[in-house]
């Protein structure tokens, strides 16, 4: 029997909670497929009193019947999978080469991409990125420039692996001292060190496109996104963004599924905003308010740990890129992390140059200026509700201004980390949870 597949996506700059809802969905899936970013994404899954931080293996590892694929748009790094698969089966979470697929096409993640996104920061001074430094950008840069990238099948053949590395690593090494006079790596210890990973790795190695094409029709794929749409590459706020297409358009690309395969498209947003990271934040609050939603929030890189920068919510954003994506439902979460301000405000809408901008320009960001409305907040705790109606009527209201104001369903409200906080409100998605 056919059914429907399901894709959730990050609708503002990251963070936004995809992590404990592909979790909760994950339950009634049989495949969950990540599809862009690599280890600089960081997914939190909290059960009961134990909190999963998730870089590379997708979010559906802690349910035992999920078959879990790294799909090939993913930037791969070996150490941290490795790191993070052990850290999980010492917390008793099975993972082994019949839940984790890591496709052979995936672009593997070297040192020198770690150096070069270090060195290239650095370089830039007060004009850099803000990057998670985990070698995303140059990784991706060199599969684009092909001959210097090295996939994931290369991994399993320990005498033409070595010979690449060589090759590579002597020309990362002169272009390094040419460039930024920086000190030569050592290459015969990497070459040891990812011919030992890739034996590691090899059972769970596999062709995860065809292997999707086969079941994508009758089994129940779930693909999580990473980072958050207003990162993408092409759709962000470039340059301020990462190096993958992270919207709904990069599923198929980066899994090797036909588009008309990405079934239900859930957008996962904050109640407000956050941005780790350089580039414009319209409504950002860099005030007391900031700072308190920062802290009732836990406002902090999941990766990094760095201070996340937080803001009202900015409607013309998620309206934005759920149009971008051709999002079904919303999923608004950290809804309690509101709770206490005396009044919300929500951005509506942007002029520049005391004009109103009629359509939507991420490169026009940084000179926006944004209409506010506002709305009363509430005091209740609401970490305790069990469903949609229980809530504060000031906080229903809210989520349903959310609605009105993206032209969008709110299928799931999320008023806490722990699973059992999660509640459906008007999803016409059958069989949810
Ligand atoms: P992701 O990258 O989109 O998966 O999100 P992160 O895991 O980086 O950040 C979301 C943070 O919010 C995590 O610490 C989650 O445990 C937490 N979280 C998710 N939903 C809620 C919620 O509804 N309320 C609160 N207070 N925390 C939440
Ligand atoms: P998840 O999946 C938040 C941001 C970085 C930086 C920019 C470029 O947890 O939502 P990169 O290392 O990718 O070259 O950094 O992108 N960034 C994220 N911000 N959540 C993420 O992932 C992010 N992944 C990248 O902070 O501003
Ligand atoms: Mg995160």
């Amino acid at each position: 029997m056919a059914v429907d597949n399901l894709t959730v996506i990050g609708l503002q700059w990251g963070d936004e909670g995809k992590g404990k809802i592909v979790d909760a969905l994950a339950a009634k899936s049989d495949y969950v497929a990540r599809y862009c970013g690599g280890a600089n994404a960081g997914h939190t899954v909290t059960v009961g009193s134990e909190r999963f931080a998730l870089h590379l293996i997708p979010s559906g590892i802690l349910h035992e019947h999920v078959v879990n694929v790294v799909g090939n748009g993913v930037a791969f790094d070996p150490e941290v999978a490795i790191g993070e698969i052990e850290g999980l089966k010492e917390r008793g979470v099975k993972v082994d080469s019949d839940n984790l697929k890591i496709s052979t096409t995936a672009q593997v993640v070297m040192p020198w991409h770690k150096q070069q996104d270090l060195l290239s920061e650095s370089q830039l001074g007060n004009n850099k990125i803000g990057t998670t430094a985990r070698g995303i950008g140059p990784c991706y840069s060199d599969k684009a420039n092909r001959s210097t990238a090295i996939r994931v099948s290369e991994l399993t053949d320990p005498e033409a692996l070595a010979q690449k590395i060589k090759l590579v690593g002597a020309i990362k090494n002169e272009i390094f001292a040419e460039l930024y006079d920086a000190d030569p790596m050592d290459i015969d210890t990497i070459v040891e060190q990812y011919v030992d990973m890739g034996k590691y790795l090899a059972p769970m190695i596999c062709d995860t496109g065809s292997m999707l094409r086969k079941v994508v029709t009758d089994k129940k794929v779930l693909f999580e996104g990473a980072q958050g749409s207003m990162l993408d590459i092409d759709h962000g706020t470039f340059p301020f963004v990462t190096s993958s297409s992270v919207s709904a358009c990069g599923i198929p690309a980066g899994t090797g599924i036909p588009p008309k395969h990405v079934g239900k498209i859930i957008g996962i947003m904050k109640a407000y905003t956050t941005r780790v990271g350089a580039g414009p934040f319209p409504t950002e609050l860099d005030n007391e308010i900031g700072e308190k939603i920062r802290i009732a929030g836990n406002e902090f890189g999941t990766t990094t740990g760095r201070p996340r920068r937080c803001g009202w919510l900015d409607t013309m954003i998620v309206k934005y890129t759920a149009d971008l994506s051709g999002v079904d439902e919303l999923s608004v979460m950290l809804l309690d992390v509101l709770t206490g301000l005396d009044e919300l405000q929500i951005c509506t809408g942007y002029s520049v140059d005391g004009e109103v901008l009629e359509d939507f320009d991420p490169s026009l960001l940084g000179r926006v200026e944004c209409q506010f409305e506002t709305m009363p907040g509430w005091t209740e705790d609401i970490t305790g509700c069990t469903d949609f109606g229980q809530l504060p009527e000031n906080a229903q209201n809210y989520v349903r201004r959310i609605g009105e104001l993206t032209g969008r369903k709110v299928g799931i409200v999320s008023i806490g980390p722990g699973r059992e906080q999660t509640l459906t409100h008007e999803s016409d998605i059958e069989g949810l949870f």
